[in-house]
Parts: C-alpha cells; sequence; structure tokens
C-alpha cells in the first residue's frame, strides 16, 4: 500500500460519514444551500481558504502550496435529484422527493477528502489547487455559474470525476479522446387549423404528421450518420391533444440529440430541420422547430488523461485503472470548463456485489460502493500533485 493509501485508508471512516451525512440531506439545483454549509465548515476545519461562489449554493476552496507553479482546479457537484428515495439505506434521504441518486454526495466526499489529504501533504504541494464545489450540474447551468464569477480564469487545468456503476467500486476508468457526448435538446411544434375527427379530409392531421416525424428522424442516426461515428435522437416527449373526437391544432415533439464530433452535431441540427420541414409539407401541416443548445462533449486533453493513468497506476495500483473502451453517450456540464480550459475527466466505479449498486444513475433504489471515496480522493491527489509540477514520489 502506498503512503497516501494508507492515510486515506485511516481517514475513510470519518469520509465516508459525511457522504452518509449529504445523502440524508439532499438539495437540487441552486438550492443547495445546507450542502454549501456543510462543505464549507468541512473545509475550514483543513485551513482551506474559502471563497463564496457569487451564486447563493457552491464554493470553491483555495490551497497554495509551498512552492510556486501552476493553478489547478478539482471539481465535485453538489446537486441531488427531485426523486423519492427508496433504497432502503439507514442514511437514506430525509427529505421527501429528494435524492442523491446520481452520486453527487460521493463525489463531494470524495473531493473533501482529496482536500484534506492535499493540506496535509502541503508542504511538498507546489503551485495552487482549487477545489470546485459546483451546484446544479443536472440543470447543466452550475458550472456556468462558477465559469461567469471567474474562479477558472486563473487555471491552468481542470479534473473532474463521476460515479460509474458498470465498473468495480474503487477502479477508475479513464480515456483518450472523448469520455462523454454533447447534447442540445429539440422541440418541434406542428401547427394545424384543427377540426373534428369525424371529417379529416377538412383538415390536416398534426398528429400524423408527428407519428411520420418521429419515424424519419429514426433514420437521422441509422442512415445519415456514418456507422463507425456515434449519435443519439431520442424523441422523449409528445404533447397533443385534447379529446378522442377532436384533430388538434398543435402537437408537440421534444427530445435529446447527442453527438461527439462538431460535424455530426451540425448535420443533425440540420436534418431535424430538414425532416421536420419535408414532412410538414408532404402532409399539409407547418412545423418549427427549436433547437436549444446544451453542452459539448467531453473529451480530456492526452497528456491531462495519461497524468490519470499515471497517478492511478502509481498510488493505487494497475489493477485500478480501467482503460474505458469507448465513451458514454451521457452528458457532462463538466464540458463548459473545457471548452474555455484544458481538462480531463474520469469515472469513479461504484459497483458491488449488491445487486442493487448495478442498477443505472437516476434509479431510486440505487446503492453506492463507498469505496469509490478513498480511491477517487488518491487518484485527485495524484492528479493535483502531477499537473501542479510536485513529486508524486512523495505520495508513493
Ligand atoms: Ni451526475
Amino acid at each position: 500500500m502506498t503512503a497516501i493509501e494508507e492515510r486515506m485508508k485511516a481517514l475513510a471512516p470519518e469520509y465516508i460519514e459525511v457522504r452518509r451525512a449529504l445523502h440524508r440531506r439532499p438539495e437540487t439545483a441552486f438550492e443547495e444551500v445546507e450542502t454549501t454549509a456543510r462543505i464549507r465548515e468541512e473545509l475550514a476545519r483543513c485551513g482551506i481558504e474559502i471563497l463564496p461562489n457569487g451564486d447563493d449554493t457552491g464554493l470553491v476552496g483555495i490551497l497554495r502550496g509551498a512552492a510556486p507553479g501552476p493553478v489547478i482546479a478539482l471539481r465535485a457537484d453538489m446537486d441531488a435529484l427531485p426523486i423519492q428515495e427508496e433504497s432502503g439505506l439507514p442514511f437514506a434521504s430525509e427529505i421527501p422527493g429528494r435524492c442523491h441518486a446520481c452520486g453527487h454526495d460521493i463525489h463531494m466526499a470524495t473531493l473533501l477528502a482529496a482536500a484534506r489529504l492535499l493540506s496535509e501533504y502541503r508542504a511538498h504541494l507546489r503551485g495552487t489547487v482549487k477545489f470546485f464545489f459546483q451546484p446544479a450540474e443536472e440543470k447543466l447551468g452550475g458550472a456556468r455559474s462558477l465559469i461567469a464569477h471567474g474562479f477558472l480564469d486563473d487555471v491552468d487545468a481542470v479534473f473532474g470525476a463521476h460515479t460509474w456503476p458498470d465498473t468495480p467500486g474503487g477502479s477508475i476508468g479513464y480515456r483518450r479522446g472523448a469520455m462523454m457526448a454533447g447534447s442540445d435538446t429539440f422541440r418541434i411544434t406542428i401547427h394545424a387549423p384543427g377540426g373534428h375527427a369525424a371529417h379529416p379530409h377538412k383538415t390536416p392531421d398534426p398528429v400524423a404528421a408527428a407519428a411520420y416525424m418521429i419515424t424519419q428522424l429514426q433514420t437521422i442516426v441509422s442512415r445519415e450518420t456514418a456507422p463507425l461515428d456515434s449519435a443519439v435522437v431520442t424523441v422523449g416527449k409528445m404533447t397533443a391533444g385534447t379529446a378522442a373526437n377532436i384533430i388538434p391544432s398543435e402537437v408537440v415533439l421534444e427530445g435529446s440529440l447527442r453527438y461527439l464530433l462538431p460535424e455530426t452535431r451540425a448535420k443533425i441540427h440540420e436534418s431535424i430541420r430538414r425532416i421536420a420541414a419535408g414532412t410538414a409539407l408532404s402532409l399539409r401541416v407547418e412545423a418549427s422547430v427549436e433547437i436549444l443548445p446544451g453542452c459539448g462533449p467531453v473529451i480530456g486533453e492526452d497528456r491531462l488523461v495519461d497524468m490519470i493513468e499515471t497517478a492511478v497506476t502509481r498510488l493505487l495500483g494497475p489493477e485500478k485503472a480501467d482503460v474505458l473502451p469507448t465513451a458514454s453517450m451521457g452528458s457532462e456540464d463538466f464540458a463548459f470548463y473545457l471548452e474555455k480550459k484544458p481538462g480531463a475527466f474520469f469515472r469513479l466505479g461504484t459497483g458491488s456485489d449488491d445487486p442493487a449498486s448495478r442498477l443505472p444513475l437516476h434509479n431510486s433504489r440505487i446503492h453506492f460502493s463507498e469505496d469509490a471515496i478513498s480511491a477517487g480522493a488518491v487518484a485527485f491527489c495524484g492528479i493535483a500533485f502531477l499537473a501542479t509540477g510536485s513529486d508524486l514520489s512523495v505520495l508513493e
């Protein structure tokens, strides 16, 4: 066991308790008031300087090393989901309709443990480490809030992580190239005059048009995207009609699109607009398309991804290194940081023999392996040492 693993092993029970306390009190996007207070308390205990976020929730901790060097940021998101928890755990949510079902409580405990470890190794640390405790990841607004308040301006590299139920607890997943997809939301509104269900020849039918559009949208991925490229077009919501005997005057289709390459994104936008317009023309309805931009893909810089690999193999052992064969088509607002600064992202394995740990993220019954906290904290410390030009062998 390496020196830093040894130290983390001693601290683990404390940070598992912190995680459980955060888990009991989940708060959703931009409402993380109690959560922010708890994090402030924990960072203050390690002597870390704290800057409040300009918005009401979230904060940034700052640890200055003993020698000059680069400024890096390590990021954890803080928000829970509007879900009623059904995990059956003794530390389940005490707040009705709120649950840390995406593991952001694990992220916070992991980063707090990393802050503790780095503060203890401060004498060997060069440069500055900023701890980004970011609100509102699920609404994709929290990263923008920290960026807007200037916390990223002096940062040379930014790192983040997310829990991952498909891989064993304590493993760290990473890859060169795309880790997560870019995502946009689209809305197609189909207009027609409206009329009686008994007289279809007297009014164009927007419901039938919507059905054709949904079917045609499937061909964007299957017939227009290169087979070895990746994309998703999902219609997740359809709003139409009020009664069985009325042909409605409006149908709204809402969906999500995912991509890894900017040119694929542009093509999907063009295809959605063309299919909506062409189908509308052929079926005598009107269609308007809105595309709401989301976040871009999460693509780490190779040299920074390699630092994740070095930190994991040297401090946790090569058996904990999980080189991911493919990206995930999920998205992450960490991408907003990467639009401005170089960075890299990794996955914290949270799977175990407990079948509930293999449930998908956002499931009301999901359990997370708490081994992720120690592994993630050690990985963050190693990454911080490497990215600031500090001597990693001190942690070995
Ligand atoms: Ni999440």
